[in-house]
């Protein structure tokens, strides 16, 4: 397997990415470090899941559910609906495949930064979060999400899983059965 530093990863993704989406990855690496320091995660851990978590998400629709297919993601009806949902799962792939990175706890939070699921670990909930309140983010509530993430990672958490599925009802849009599921697991630990 390929094995990239910093600096080559940087330099790769930038040939893959807008300037844009460059500068949203770069806010959610940053974003993700500071939750890892203030949660007791790994640091190095949470900035390459952040840098990373959207490698795949400027691949052409058609692209996705094609290469999605040729790395053995099992694609559902809702993917298949809406391929885009597709770039966590597979960028997941591609960070292992082109970028080198083999460690299970990064390519998971890659994995479910979009829909969440059921169980998700400290680094999952992280850059999950981070991905919401990045500081180019800018949407109605983003500034409370970001002092609850300040305060309590699981709140904040779950406050953006119902932003995500106010958004989705709102847009008459499918949700995916993982979201349902993380909130519910959140909900239900919150309360024990
Ligand atoms: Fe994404
Ligand atoms: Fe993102």
């Amino acid at each position: 397997m390929i094995k990239l530093d910093y600096k080559q990863i940087m330099a790769k993704l930038r040939g893959k990415l807008s300037g844009k989406r460059m500068r949203h990855s770069e806010g959610v690496m940053k974003s993700a470090a500071e939750l890892a320091e203030r949660y007791g995660a790994n640091v190095e851990k949470a900035k390459l899941a952040g840098i990373l978590h959207d490698c795949a998400r400027e691949m052409p629709r058609n692209n996705l559910l094609q290469s999605a297919k040729a790395f053995g993601i099992v694609v559902s009806d809702i993917e298949r609906q809406m391929p885009l949902l597709l770039h966590a799962p597979l960028g997941s792939k591609i960070a292992q495949a082109e970028y080198g990175i083999d460690d299970p706890e990064i390519l998971s939070a890659i994995a479910l930064h979009t829909t969440g699921a059921a169980k998700m670990t400290l680094l999952d909930k992280i850059v999950y979060l981070a991905d919401f309140i990045e500081p180019g983010r800018d949407f109605p509530g983003v500034d409370t999400l970001r002092l609850l993430a300040k305060l309590d990672l699981d709140k904040a958490v779950l406050q953006a899983f119902d932003q995500s599925i106010r958004y989705i009802l709102e847009h008459k849009g499918l949700i995916h059965p993982a979201t349902i599921e993380g909130r519910n697991t959140l909900l239900m630990t919150m309360r024990i």
